[in-house]
């Protein structure tokens, strides 16, 4: 059985990662350093998939750890999403992302480099198309400097490889998510709440489920057909899917490096996530519309032309899902 290490992968989007990768078959191994997330996520991966997952509790920029998991296990490929992903804690700490972002990554690929492991799949962002002039946005889309340090990251983590890839053998996918949400339908597994969350979604129930008092929409005076902003929402499980997918696609590259954007391709505005949520979890939300946030993008959505034809990727789940699945994992995680 082809083993894989997955960074992060007691993470939001690792967790569904790592469960789809075991269904497909494949062994895996975790490094994660919990400063995301607990132990008990383990536990919960396990009862999804009925598979077992080898944990390594540690971080990826200690290289003493990545030579001892390297050397104990023969990996066929990994899977890095180890990171920081706080835009605006970034943006008050750039260093702390600097250092756990690219420094992680460069320790990644040095381990990878000596123990002659080839497969890669990165995870990139959105957030490197900054405002884009022309929607929706291919992979050829200009990469724009970052409105952050967190963007920063991303766009130099994809240089690095990049360049890497110029000179060593390496076979890397690098995967752009749009907007992840949702959460596993068993409603085991899903995004842990870090405080008062900045992205939509977990606002949304959190304030349904009375953690948040209202919802606050920010702007509607946007060119969009309602005014609020547009983003792809895409499920986490068909987002962890994509990464089976690349996995599987790593053997059959002809390039060095291929990107591919993962989103649904189809924008929804935020008044258009509210009424899918209140639909489809029979609720009525607590909202009000204030002014604009500083450095949101107006709109973005992705072309998925690229990853449809050469993956064989589809998402499975609409909005509707997204916003149930979120509801339940909500409901879940209040419980206790
Ligand atoms: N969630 C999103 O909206 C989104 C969008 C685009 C890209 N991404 C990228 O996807 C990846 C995963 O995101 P996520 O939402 O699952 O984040 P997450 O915080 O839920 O998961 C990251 C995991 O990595 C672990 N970790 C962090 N630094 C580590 C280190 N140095 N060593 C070992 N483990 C470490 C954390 O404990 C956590 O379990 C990140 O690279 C993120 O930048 C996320």
């Amino acid at each position: 059985m082809k083993k894989i290490l997955v960074t992060g992968g007691l993470g939001y989007i690792g967790s569904h990662t790592v469960v789809e990768l075991q269904s497909a078959g494949y062994d895996v191994v975790v490094i994660d350093n919990l400063d995301n997330s607990t132990e008990e996520v383990k536990e919960r991966i396990v009862s999804i998939s009925g598979r077992s997952i080898d944990l390594v509790i540690g971080d990826v920029n200690d290289q003493t750890i990545m030579n001892r998991i390297f050397k104990e296990y023969d990996f066929y490929g990994v899977v890095h999403f180890a990171a920081y992903k706080a835009v605006g804690e970034s943006v008050d700490n750039p260093i702390k992302y600097y250092e756990n972002n690219v420094s992680g990554l460069i320790t990644l690929l040095g381990a990878m480099e000596r123990h002659g492991v080839q497969n890669l799949i990165f995870s990139s962002s959105c957030t490197v198309y900054g405002i884009a002039e022309d929607l929706p946005v291919t992979e050829d889309t200009p990469i724009k400097s970052a409105e952050s340090p967190y963007g920063t990251t991303k766009i130099i983590g994809e240089e690095i490889i990049q360049d890497y890839a110029k000179h060593k053998n390496i076979k890397t996918i690098l995967l752009r998510y749009f907007n992840p949400v949702g959460a596993h339908p068993s409603a085991q597994i899903g995004e842990l709440p870090n405080g008062v969350p900045s992205n939509l979604v977990p606002y949304i129930t959190q304030t349904a489920a009375g953690i948040r008092e209202q919802l606050v929409i920010h702007g509607n005076d946007y060119n969009t057909s309602d005014g609020t902003c547009i983003r792809d929402y895409i499920h986490v499980v068909d987002l962890a899917k994509a990464h089976v997918k690349a996995m599987t696609f790593a053997d059959k590259m002809t390039s060095s490096v291929d990107i591919f954007n993962v989103g649904t391709g189809d924008g929804s505005t935020v008044l258009e996530v509210v009424q899918a949520f209140e639909e489809r979890c029979n609720m009525r939300l607590n909202y009000r519309i204030g002014p604009r946030r500083d450095g949101d993008v107006e709109q973005i959505f992705a072309d998925t032309q690229k990853i449809n034809d050469v993956l064989q990727w589809q998402t499975e789940y609409d909005l509707h899902d997204m916003m149930y699945h979120a509801w339940m994992w909500q409901k879940s995680i209040s419980r206790k």
